[in-house]
């Protein structure tokens, strides 16, 4: 049966750097309360019109082909994590397949947010242990500038989300021993509402008013996106973040010695730890509950805030571009968030 490996890593994150002060301009906040509770210092805002969703993880995409020394025609099948695509369907997989002007092969979007990531990787390991595909181009990718609440109202979210995107090829070996050993998913339905955007969307919650026989285009308008949604600020996301905080710090670390256990590793044979770039603070309780040392962690949420299903492939190829990851290491990435979704992979690189 063939392996993944990873043959090829790369990242873009836009150019614009907004910083903490900046913010306190939209927002009643402060330099000192996002580093003391999320470590960030700065993130990255894509370019209002000339970025998208896309066009940054077809820049990532670029980077992660050339690096796997690879031509766009190699690529065999295309899945694309995203909470933020460029239009509300179709996905961005195909809109990339089309940029980089692929073969007409499949392209799947994975909506699964924070662990987006997790799950498209766990995806191409399939395809690739079952010999359906040799090289799959996995991209997670978020645009979140353009849909966050910048008054008071909205800061404790916007604060803490940018934008960017990362992208791997994830690619077919016969090498025994090398490559993705596991991965692990999981979900929770039951917070579902606890870090969600819930329009637009067939949700029931504004529809009780309203019989089938009174439809008429603008009612059914109007219950897609109205006035009362957008003056209420339910076209924004919302977080309950110390709910979904308390949940992390057991998530992650649990999720993370399930992939330990399965492998019948420990927590000490890890060389490099990436987890999601949520919180700092989440971070950090993590390697303490692990009792890893800094150099086996791998955090960059100061410089790019919280980029989602990005968080994982930027900071893996800044790490790998840096030389923080070498043949032969353990590799683990773990990541929890809307869902609640959550999961790991462990890998020797
Ligand atoms: O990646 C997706 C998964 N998401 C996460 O993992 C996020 C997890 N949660 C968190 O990161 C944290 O809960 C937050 C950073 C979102 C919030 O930090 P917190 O320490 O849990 O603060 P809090 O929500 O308990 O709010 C404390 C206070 C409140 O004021 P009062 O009620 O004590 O007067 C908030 O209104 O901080 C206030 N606050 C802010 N103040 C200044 C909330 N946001 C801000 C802000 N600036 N941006």
């Amino acid at each position: 049966m063939p392996s993944s490996i990873i043959a090829g890593v790369g990242h873009y994150v836009p150019s614009n750097v907004v910083t903490n002060k900046d913010l306190t301009k939209l927002m009643d906040t402060t330099d000192e309360w996002i580093i003391e509770r999320t470590g960030i210092r700065e993130r990255r805002y894509a370019h209002r019109t000339e970025e998208t969703t896309t066009t940054m993880g077809i820049e990532a995409s670029k980077i992660a082909i050339k690096n796997a020394g690879l031509k766009n025609e190699d690529i065999d099948f295309i899945i694309f994590a995203t909470l933020s695509p460029d239009y509300y369907f179709p996905g961005c997989g195909v809109l990339l397949q089309r940029a980089l002007k692929m073969q007409e092969i499949g392209a799947l979007d994975v909506r699964n947010q924070c662990s987006g990531f997790i799950y498209a990787m766990s995806i191409a390991d399939q395809f690739i242990k079952t010999g359906m595909y040799k090289n799959i181009l996995v991209v997670g990718s978020e645009k979140h500038s353009f849909g966050l609440d910048f008054t008071t109202r909205g800061r404790n979210i916007s604060v803490i989300f940018g934008d960017g995107a990362g992208a791997v090829v994830v690619q077919a070996t016969e090498e025994k021993g090398r490559g993705i050993l596991s991965t692990h998913l999981h979900s929770d339905g039951e917070s579902a509402e606890l870090l969600a955007m819930y329009n637009p969307g067939t949700h029931a919650n504004h529809w009780t008013d309203v019989k089938y026989a009174d439809f008429n285009n603008a009612e059914l308008a109007d219950m897609f996106m109205s006035h009362a949604m957008i003056d209420k600020a339910q076209n924004f996301p919302f977080m309950d973040g110390q709910a979904v905080f308390k949940k992390a710090v057991v998530k992650f670390p649990e999720v993370i010695m399930e992939a330990l256990g399965k492998n019948k590793l420990k927590k000490e044979d890890i060389n490099l730890l990436i987890t999601h770039q949520a919180n700092l603070r989440i971070s950090q309780f993590v390697q303490k509950t692990l009792g890893l040392s800094d150099d086996k962690v791998y955090n960059n949420i100061d410089r790019y805030g919280n980029t989602t299903a990005a968080s994982i492939p930027i900071a893996l190829s800044e790490a790998f571009q840096s030389g923080k990851i070498i043949e032969g290491d353990i590799v683990c990435m773990a990541a929890f968030g809307s869902g609640f979704t959550w999961g790991s992979l462990i890998m020797k690189w």
